[in-house]
């Protein structure tokens, strides 16, 4: 190939001036059409920037069938001096001396067309979404909030765990899991009691693929200190909603020393870490999906709209305390609530029953208007591993040290506890809750030997790019969603 340059460099204001000024000299670019006007300007796009490079063609002496082929999307090589533009709208442009087609796109069959497209069409088209400014946008930032993620960790001391993908325990105790088998379906070899007889099966054992690296996280913990995974997990749940994935990747910090104040403290700080990494590093990107959603809100009724700009948000979010509740506090607010005395609540609101999403997002959105983060949940509904609560005054039930942190719009974005270390305690959770104690043998050793406090929590790692993009859809925030009915690309 012949020796190209970089949109992004190109463009970048260090190579406009000095001894290396790239202005004045020939360069080859190579990159899709964003946009052809006038049969003379090519907006030039190559994903190393959000912005486009514009190609000046001369019309006059460009051959026809090249002409004709620099459409929509068509990807193509141009070779030209870079010279300072005389236009508005861009400081340095290329003169195209030669054009080369590399990639016809033939707009009378193209399924993408340079008008607004609906989210749900481009969800249909995930091989070519992400050539829009939307996606690409979105999935620079994807990557930015993944390579920051590391930097947090690593800056402080974690190591990062690989946990294993194909497993035989359900971390969460939820049973939502998608099993992984090489029988074939209605082969499969039968106990004598006429039961799937997976002790033939290729591992031996029956096995699913993981809901959470958590458990074998608390196992690298114990030993190194301080650990993270990050990877894919599944879910096999049936929900349909804009927050909810069957594969999606996780975050889980788990940390030896640490109980549930010092995991709040953790979590609160890599939220905001994450969002700052991408306010000081994706400005372009971020800019633009900004002004989308001002365009899109502004056909919208005012109480739908949201209170603050997208980069006003994350700005918010990074320079102010998150609210710190209890669980019992937050149903005491909601039931004094307007909505609640109303009665605009769906859902019950009573002491021992889970929060749904609209009571979440009364007390972030409207009640404390920032994150907010609820500790110390009944232990009824809350996984076996989160650590028993001592009684409290004018707390009616068992409690467990568990923590959720509810961002706006988004709802859950982290969930976690402190771990129950004591042997006797997390035994009898387990026998409670319908965990079975000899397939977690291993985890029990744990509380035997060397056992030792400790905490950790999972955020969503969708669920933050969300969160930082504005996108209303966590399909839209992964390339290729997994959801109830859908595993196409
Ligand atoms: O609250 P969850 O289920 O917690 C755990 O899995 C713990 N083992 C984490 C830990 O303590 N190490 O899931 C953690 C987070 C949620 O807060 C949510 O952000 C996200 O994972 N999440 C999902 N994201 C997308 N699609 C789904 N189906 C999700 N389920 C959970
Ligand atoms: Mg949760």
């Amino acid at each position: 190939m012949k020796q190209r340059l970089e949109i992004a460099k190109v463009l970048h204001p260090s190579h406009h001036e000095g001894e290396h000024s790239l202005i004045g000299q020939t360069i080859t670019v190579m990159g899709w059409v964003r946009a052809f006007r006038n049969n003379q300007f090519i907006a030039l796009y190559d994903g190393s920037s959000f912005n486009t490079l514009q190609v000046v063609v001369d019309f006059e002496h460009t051959p026809e069938e090249v002409l004709k082929k620099i459409n929509f999307h068509s990807c193509l090589a141009a070779t030209g001096k870079l010279v300072a533009s005389q236009g508005a709208g861009q400081v340095v442009e290329v003169i195209a001396e030669t054009i080369e087609i590399l990639g016809e796109a033939n707009p009378e069959n193209y399924s993408m067309q340079p008008k607004r497209m609906t989210m749900e069409y481009l969800r249909e088209k995930a091989h070519f979404r992400m050539r829009t400014n939307t996606f690409s946008a979105v999935f620079r930032i994807r990557h930015g909030v993944a390579f920051a993620v590391h930097q947090f960790f690593n800056e402080r001391g974690y190591y990062y765990m690989h946990t294993p993908i194909i497993t035989g325990s359900d971390a969460e105790g939820a049973g939502e899991m998608f099993r992984v088998t090489t029988f074939e379906a209605n082969k499969a070899p039968l106990t004598d009691t006429g039961e799937v007889d997976f002790k033939k099966d290729f591992f031996g054992k029956a096995t699913n693929l993981t809901v959470s690296g958590q458990l074998q996280g608390e196992i690298a913990a114990l030993a190194l200190g301080k650990v993270y995974t990050f990877g894919p997990t599944f879910r096999a749940e049936n929900s349909n909603t804009s927050r909810h994935l069957a594969e999606f990747w996780m975050i889980e910090p788990e940390v030896a020393f640490h109980d549930i104040y010092d995991n709040m403290d953790l979590a609160e700080s890599f939220c905001k870490y994450l969002i700052d990494y991408i306010l000081q590093n994706f400005p372009d990107d971020l800019d633009y999906l900004d002004k989308r959603i001002q365009e899109e809100e502004k056909s919208m009724a005012k109480d739908l709209r949201r209170p603050m700009g997208l980069i006003e948000t994350l700005k918010f979010v990074v320079e102010n305390d998150f609210e710190r509740i209890t669980y019992t506090e937050a149903v005491r607010l909601l039931r004094n609530s307007k909505p609640y005395k109303k009665g605009q609540f769906e859902y019950p609101v009573e002491w021992g029953t889970d929060l749904q999403a609209e009571h979440e997002r009364y007390l972030v959105e409207k009640h404390f208007k920032k994150p907010v983060i609820v500790r110390d949940y009944p232990a009824s509904f809350k996984a076996f591993y989160m650590r028993l609560n001592d009684t409290a005054p004018d707390v009616p039930g068992d409690t467990v040290a568990a923590m959720d942190i509810l961002f706006p719009g988004i709802g859950e974005v982290i969930g976690g506890s402190q771990r129950e270390e004591r042997y006797d305690v997390l035994i009898q959770k387990m026998e409670t809750m319908g965990v079975h104690p000899e397939d977690l043998w291993w985890y029990l050793e744990l509380r035997k030997f060397g056992g030792a406090p400790h905490a950790g929590f999972g955020m969503g790692f969708e669920r933050m790019v969300q969160f930082i993009t504005g996108m209303g859809n966590i399909r839209d925030v992964i390339p290729f969603p997994r959801t109830p009915g859908n595993a196409e690309f």
